[in-house]
């Protein structure tokens, strides 16, 4: 019988319909070749969301994501919206989504294709071979800590509040994830924090040197966030797994990005919950939007994680990796990677090549 998978597809701002768009001919490429049936439902978030509904994430959308196997997102976000009211900014359809479907852990793999270690603005000999894969915890920490919100004193000016809070649930779940993901890499996992100076993470420190117990055979080491961000420029492969809060991993995360050429590059998934939800770690791009320079190939390689992690079949993400190395080896690049002597081509070109890769070489 054909297997039968809901997807939800949610576009959301700038860029994001273009590269959502791209990876969708690679959903149905690989929905032909393993023989199943893929129902894509497009629904609007973000800034679309609030222009659709007045709403940022509209309750049909978030219906649609929550009965779907796995949700794909583009990006949200825009100068457009910048001036609503806090909670109605395109920025928190994502947090809600994350939230009410409980996908507490976020997984950035970095790695980087032989073809574009030159687009690294580090030296080949930092960068090549980097295989790193960021664990940010996705649901807890500043993000969603309360008290939160800006207040007016009784001199009239005002303060700014927000809290950073991590109970031993939250931590120990998530490190269970890093040292379960170890195990099937290096076996080696780095816990970032800032434990010499917040309480929060002098916790998680110890919450994850305890769960390790678990782990026997996984080797835990830890570091402060800010030692951490040098260390990743100055030398990035000595990390495997990098587990951490969910501030601290947005911000390395982008830094891990750049190792790799360009944040475009880098997909994400978000599990935990029932389903998943899968995302390119870039934001909307609003400056490029609309113009068909966006790289769609974050996006594309989010699908392979899709299919790993939530439509349990393990195939599809080797052989969008694969049609992706071939595509670039052939000299083929978007304008964030594009360097002398390569040719350029725009959003929906690359869609096709790799669709193209994978059709003809793919399986
Ligand atoms: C990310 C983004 C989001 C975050 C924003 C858009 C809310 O930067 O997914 O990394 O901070 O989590
Ligand atoms: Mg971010």
């Amino acid at each position: 019988m054909k297997e039968n998978f809901k997807i939800a597809l949610l576009p959301g701002d700038g860029i994001g319909p273009e590269v959502v768009r791209e990876a969708v001919k690679i959903l149905k490429i690989i929905e032909a070749k393993l023989n199943l049936t893929l129902e894509m439902d497009q629904v609007p978030v973000g800034g679309a969301g609030y222009e659709a509904t007045g709403h940022p994430l509209p309750d049909e959308s978030l219906t649609a994501a929550k009965n779907a196997n796995a949700v794909l997102l583009g990006a949200v976000g825009g100068p457009k919206w910048e001036k609503l009211e806090f909670s109605l900014r395109p920025e928190r359809a994502l947090l809600g989504l994350r939230s009410s479907l409980k996908l507490y852990a976020n997984l950035r793999p970095a790695k980087i294709f032989p073809a574009l270690v030159e687009a690294s603005t580090l030296k080949r000999e930092v960068v090549e071979g980097l295989d790193i894969l960021v664990v940010r915890e996705l649901t807890g920490g500043i993000y969603f800590g309360e008290p939160r919100g800006i207040e007016t004193l009784a001199d009239g000016t005002r303060k700014g509040v927000n809290t950073l809070v991590y109970t031993e649930m939250e931590i120990e779940r998530i490190a269970r994830i890093a040292f379960q993901v170890a195990g099937q890499r290096s076996k080696k996992v780095m816990s970032v924090d800032k434990a010499n100076v917040l309480e929060a993470t002098e916790l998680w420190r110890e919450v994850v040197t305890r769960t390790q117990k678990e782990f026997p055979d996984i080797e835990l080491q830890h570091m402060y966030v800010d030692n951490c961000a040098m260390q990743l420029v100055r030398d990035p492969k000595q990390f495997d797994v990098i587990v951490t809060t969910n501030m601290f991993g947005d911000i390395l995360s982008d830094e891990a990005s750049m190792l790799t050429g360009s944040i475009g590059m880098l997909p994400s998934a978000s599990v935990g919950g029932e389903n998943g939800m899968y995302e390119p770690i870039h934001g909307s791009a609003p400056d490029i939007a609309g113009q068909g320079k966006a790289n769609p190939l974050a996006t594309i390689l989010s699908v392979g994680m899709m299919f790993k992690y939530s439509l349990n079949e393990e195939e599809p993400g080797q052989w969008i990796e694969d049609a992706v190395e071939s595509v670039l080896n052939q000299g083929y690049r978007t304008p964030d990677i594009m360097s002398k002597g390569m040719k350029e081509v725009g959003t929906s070109e690359m869609g096709d090549l790799v669709a193209g890769e994978l059709e003809t070489n793919g399986f």
